[in-house]
């Protein structure tokens, strides 16, 4: 049993290699296998699942997956739910994909729609961490097992695991990005304006990705090498409600118009997310007196920011291989659906780096497992070859990036 499934974890690698982890030394030795064990959509789940170790209610049918994304207004979220969901469709699944505009109560619904619909297994990018408790018992009482998407899903017990990047890493990168660039370690007497702009609230990752800046920049506003002309600094002063780029767009504006207005200079924008630095840079952009560029940051590679990358006007992005993400997710729900316990070793069948965690998210009900891949940094330096070499993108006739999918 547990051979097959490595072959159809393998295959599924194999298929999706183009864009995503490449296949590592043990899945290139055991091809013969995996094409076997190619998945067709009568084949190999339903096969499977007529073995001991399969879960009972799917013996005689394909499993199906219920994909609940968030929003498809930000981005990077349309291309997680496409990803997710032709690497489900890959393997024969049946793969049920919605979002929920945002609105909790619609993804409740949505989620309550995936569970009457006879899903086997959830996964689920909340929007608000904090409101699926309820909606969950119900998964959780009919035996569905829910994997917890890139965010982190709060005080219920039916997560089985966290699927996400190191969150925490990709804000230490942002910070780490601004001490290199303005050599703060040198600077002497010499002091530099910051402004700071996180995410939502409601949104588990947005803490990590702030204290993970914060924990690098904290020294130097401690100094007086950094200083923050506004004073706003905590995170419940700066969060910005739904990522919205209108809302960090309107904040930028006020704080430029009350602390820059007299030709303060602002050296640096941290912005957790690019939804967040696409609104930051509109504010600096028509309502800032400065004539230096500010270093801005971001995190997600939107096509708009990449724009901005491209142009100058945003300084770097912290690029996380969603398509990566959907492939540790996609092979943890065949092992969950197999009757496996997914541990460490899940990790070896991979190129891409994902470690396995198991002591730092803890969702109010106790640890979650945790598979954490690993963040990366894209620079207009480094584009080409992080982003186009990579198959990520490709470049536009108009010589900026468009999504390769
Ligand atoms: C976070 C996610 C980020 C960013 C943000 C806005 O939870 O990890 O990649 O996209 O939401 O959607």
């Amino acid at each position: 049993m547990r051979k097959k499934v490595l072959g159809l974890v393998l295959t599924i690698v194999m298929l999706i290699s183009l864009v995503g982890c490449s296949s590592n030394k043990d899945v290139s030795t055991s091809g013969g296998d995996a094409t076997k064990d190619t998945p067709a959509a009568t084949e190999a789940p339903a096969t499977d699942s007529t073995t001991e170790t399969a879960p009972p209610a799917t013996t005689d049918k394909t499993f199906k997956v219920g994909i609940s994304m968030p929003t498809k207004s930000l981005e990077r979220w349309n291309r997680d739910g496409s990803y997710l969901q032709q690497q489900f469709q890959s393997l024969g699944y049946e793969a049920e994909l919605t979002y929920s505009d945002n609105k909790s109560d619609q993804q409740v619904n949505d989620i309550q729609n995936l569970i009457a619909d006879g899903v086997n297994l959830l996964v689920i990018a909340a929007i608000d961490g904090d409101t699926l408790s309820t909606v969950l018992q119900d998964a959780k009482a009919q035996n569905i097992p829910v994997i917890s998407y890139d965010r982190l899903i709060m005080n219920t017990d039916a997560i089985s695991y966290y699927v996400s990047f190191d969150n925490y890493t990709v804000g230490k990168l942002q910070g780490q990005y601004i001490v290199d660039t303005l050599d703060l370690d040198n600077a002497g007497d010499k002091t530099f304006n910051l402004e700071v702009t996180a995410g939502d609230p409601a949104d588990n990752n947005a803490t990590y990705f702030y204290n993970g800046a914060m924990d690098v920049l904290k020294p130097y506003i401690d100094k007086g090498t950094l200083k923050v002309p506004s004073g706003q600094t905590k995170f419940e002063e700066v969060a910005t409600a739904a990522w919205d780029t209108a809302t960090a767009l309107d904040r930028m504006q006020n704080i430029l118009a009350s602390y820059y207005a007299d030709g303060t200079q602002l050296d640096v924008a941290l912005c957790s997310n690019d939804s967040t630095a696409l609104g930051v840079t509109q504010a600096i952009e028509s309502d800032y007196a400065g004539s230096n560029t500010p270093i801005i940051t971001g995190q997600d590679g939107d096509v708009a920011n990449l724009k901005n990358l491209l142009d100058g006007k945003q300084s770097m992005t912290v690029y996380k291989a969603v398509a990566n993400e959907a492939v540790v997710t996609v092979a943890l729900a065949q092992e969950i659906l197999a009757g496996n316990k997914p541990d460490a070793s899940l990790t070896d069948k991979f190129d891409c780096a994902a470690t396995y965690d198991t002591e730092s998210y803890d969702n109010g009900t106790g640890k979650i497992p945790s598979y954490l891949l690993v963040p990366d940094v894209v620079t207009k330096d480094n584009y080409k070859e992080k982003l186009v070499d990579t198959g990520y993108y490709k470049l536009g006739d108009d010589g900026y990036l468009v999504a390769a999918q």
